[in-house]
């Protein structure tokens, strides 16, 4: 894979982003950084608390008729209103991986719902996902989600529903790092 690709989100003593809250909801924690910096490309650094890796993909599960819905929100990053945002990490299980492609969709969507709740958030929120697994991180994915300090609760209400879905008996690791401009 092309380094470019690659986005490293670095916690460390230096960065836009200013770490607010380093919460483990699933799994081992990781250690608190003061500051976030999102570098394009691979970045090492001793000088900085962790890096966490992930590259932009595909979609896999979204159907047409989804797609069209979510384009109608296209989510825009960097917004000058949206001074907050979460960086959610989140490890499935072996069993999850196990699954076929359409008994993940059949659990993420016809049961969990997460293409619809999410959905219904996309004007308040917006959102970039990072998958990691192929580059053997240690967490499958990066999601990123940007809003204002108005929509800090709606975001809250947004992931409290998805993790009581079916979906996330799968997430055996997850830390919702909290972050402000
Ligand atoms: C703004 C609201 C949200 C929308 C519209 C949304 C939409 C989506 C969509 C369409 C996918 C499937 C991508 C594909 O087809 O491959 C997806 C995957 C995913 N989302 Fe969300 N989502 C939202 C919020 C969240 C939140 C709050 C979290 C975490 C707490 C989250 C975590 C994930 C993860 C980990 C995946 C990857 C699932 C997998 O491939 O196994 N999403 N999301």
């Amino acid at each position: 894979m092309a380094v470019s690709t690659i986005t490293s989100f670095v916690g460390g003593m230096a960065g836009s982003w200013t770490i607010l809250s380093c919460t483990a909801m699933a799994g081992q924690p990781i250690v608190n950084a003061k500051k976030l910096n999102i570098m394009t490309g691979e970045f090492d650094n001793n000088n900085c608390n962790w890096i966490l890796k992930g590259f932009k993909s595909n979609l896999r599960y979204t159907t047409k008729q989804e797609e069209e819905i979510l384009d109608l929100n296209p989510s825009i990053l960097g917004k000058p209103e949206n001074n907050f945002a979460a960086l959610i990490p989140i490890k499935k299980s072996e069993e999850w991986w196990l699954l076929a492609q359409d008994e993940r969709r059949k659990i993420l969507e016809e049961k969990s719902h997460h293409i619809e709740i999410g959905s219904r958030y996309l004007s308040p929120i917006s959102r970039s996902l990072y998958h990691s697994r192929d580059i053997g991180e240690e967490f499958d994915f990066l999601t990123w989600f940007e809003f204002s300090e108005n929509h800090i609760e709606k975001f809250n209400e947004l992931a409290e529903l998805l993790r009581k879905t079916e979906e996330w008996k799968y997430v055996i690791r997850e830390v919702d790092i909290r972050l402000r401009k």
